[in-house]
């Protein structure tokens, strides 16, 4: 951690009294803690809406036995082939798979990427996760 800065704070109580709930429900250790997280969720927001460099896991679940679907999966990512870092795939049982596809670059690209293969016709899931490239965020 750089350099500690201290800052007061004036809210609603009832704001406060959510935001102490929210505390306990997710285990912070403290205060400061739940603060620096939301900061940096809210920062790692603005990289993504603004087409900052993100780093991510897209997911997918789809039916390997259609096979015009997969060969599509595939093309998308040979499209994308230069954001994305890295893939993994588990056979959920005879007919579907999970695939997860880590991905690293400006954010627009990802999105473009994201909703190419949301779209594409059989997929049955697909969930993103986003955070930020930065070594150290502060
Ligand atoms: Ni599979």
């Amino acid at each position: 951690m750089g350099k500690v800065v201290r800052f007061a704070l004036s809210i609603e109580k009832e704001l406060f009294q959510k935001f102490e709930r929210y505390i306990k429900e997710n285990k912070f250790p403290n205060r400061s803690y739940a603060i620096r997280n939301i900061m940096r969720d809210f920062l790692v927001k603005i990289e993504w809406k603004s087409n900052k460099p993100v780093a991510g896991v897209i997911t997918l679940v789809y039916n390997h036995k259609k096979r015009e679907l997969v060969v599509n999966l595939m093309s998308i990512q040979h499209k994308f082939h230069h954001i994305i870092s890295s893939t993994g795939h588990i056979h959920l049982d005879e007919y579907n798979c999970l695939e997860i596809i880590i991905v690293r670059g400006k954010s627009n690209l990802i999105k473009k990427l994201y909703l190419a293969l949301k779209s594409t016709k059989g997929v049955k899931h697909t969930s993103i996760t986003v955070s930020t490239t930065k070594e150290k965020l502060p």
